[in-house]
């Protein structure tokens, strides 16, 4: 009997596959999807203090091997996240939270509003823009720490950070050293890679509205350098702080790659938009056949154990 399940701060999650934030969980309705599919666990779509309309439309495309997004981070507010915990947690499955914000005073007051409501985990989402002339939360590592040690502070629920893609293995460095230093029990990486240029040369035109076409890139662009910042943090972190791998995961094989890679948990972003809950059940299913077929029966068999070549 092959067991895909898995455990992040103690909280027991039946399947290691479930939904990032951001694509179809914005509302009660599309959350309550989520928790009757195969999904391991639900995660919220990042709240901020007010609830936002983002970005004019069009801002999400499907594009060859992905998608392309400028959201502009439209959601409910925190209040509205934190009053449907009750009816999301009915379903019997982890909930996670997703908080963003642009100041370290925000992430207090939403943290500390989770804390009275029985979510389970949170979810610090640090791909937020920051001060004009500053670069996103997760490229400040000064402003990333001085917000993980805020959380630290104040939270009663475990809780980790979503990460910005990294490319250079002094980021890594510098990125985990801090991680190392705080109360965090896990990274969920990556968020979009961001900024990049999507082109209809039919139309000699962008194909989203807001910044001149510039969105945040996910699907199979990014499976390879999402597996590098897993593989990388694998090898920097206290193995205390599990890994939450997200990028590019279509199909079991990329599952199993993730996990040989050193991920403990798997969300699916763009993936998730295009084939709708029904995906959870599936990958599910490829992934426990090609744990069959090598023989392996949970994820701690093959996590990590990624071969190099002498
Ligand atoms: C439409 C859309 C909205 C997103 N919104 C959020 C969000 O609110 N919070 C967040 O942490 N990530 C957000 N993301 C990023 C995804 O969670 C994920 O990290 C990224 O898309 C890479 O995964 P993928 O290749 O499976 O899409 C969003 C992505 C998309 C496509």
């Amino acid at each position: 009997m092959v067991d895909i399940s898995a455990n992040l701060s103690g909280i027991h999650f039946d399947s290691c596959i479930m939904n990032a934030s951001g694509p179809l969980d914005t509302t009660l309705d599309e959350l309550v999807d989520i928790a009757i599919s195969a999904a391991g666990g639900v995660v919220m779509k990042s709240c901020t203090i007010e609830a936002r309309e983002g970005n004019p439309s069009p801002r999400y495309m499907d594009i060859e091997w992905g998608s392309i997004n400028s959201m502009g981070l439209p959601n409910l507010g925190y209040k509205y996240y934190n009053e449907i915990v009750p009816k999301l947690k009915s379903y019997g499955k982890p909930l996670i939270a997703s908080i963003a914000g642009v100041a370290s005073e925000e992430y207090k007051k939403i943290v500390e509003a989770f804390n009275s409501s029985n979510v389970d985990i949170l979810e610090i989402n640090l791909s937020c823009p920051n001060v004009v002339g500053k670069p996103q939360i997760g490229y400040d590592f000064e402003m990333s720490e001085e917000i993980m040690n805020v959380v630290g502070d104040v939270s009663e629920k475990p809780w980790g950070v979503k990460l910005p893609p990294y490319f250079d293995f002094i980021h890594f460095e510098e990125m985990a050293t801090i991680l190392n230093n705080t109360k965090i029990s896990f990274i969920v990486s990556i968020n979009s890679i961001g900024n990049a240029l999507f082109i209809d040369w039919n139309s000699e035109k962008v194909v989203i509205k807001p910044k001149g076409g510039f969105g945040g890139l996910g699907g199979k662009y990014i499976k390879p350098t999402a597996l590098a910042n897993v593989r990388k943090f694998h090898e920097l972190l206290n193995k205390k702080i599990k890994i939450v791998g997200v990028g590019g995961i279509y199909t079991g094989i990329d599952a199993f790659e993730f996990i040989l890679s050193g991920a403990t948990l798997l969300q699916l972003g763009t993936s998730f938009s295009q084939e709708g809950p029904p995906i959870f059940e599936r990958i599910s299913k490829e992934l426990c056949q090609i744990m069959g077929k090598k023989g392996y029966t949970t994820l701690d068999d093959f996590r990590g154990k990624l071969k190099v070549i002498e």
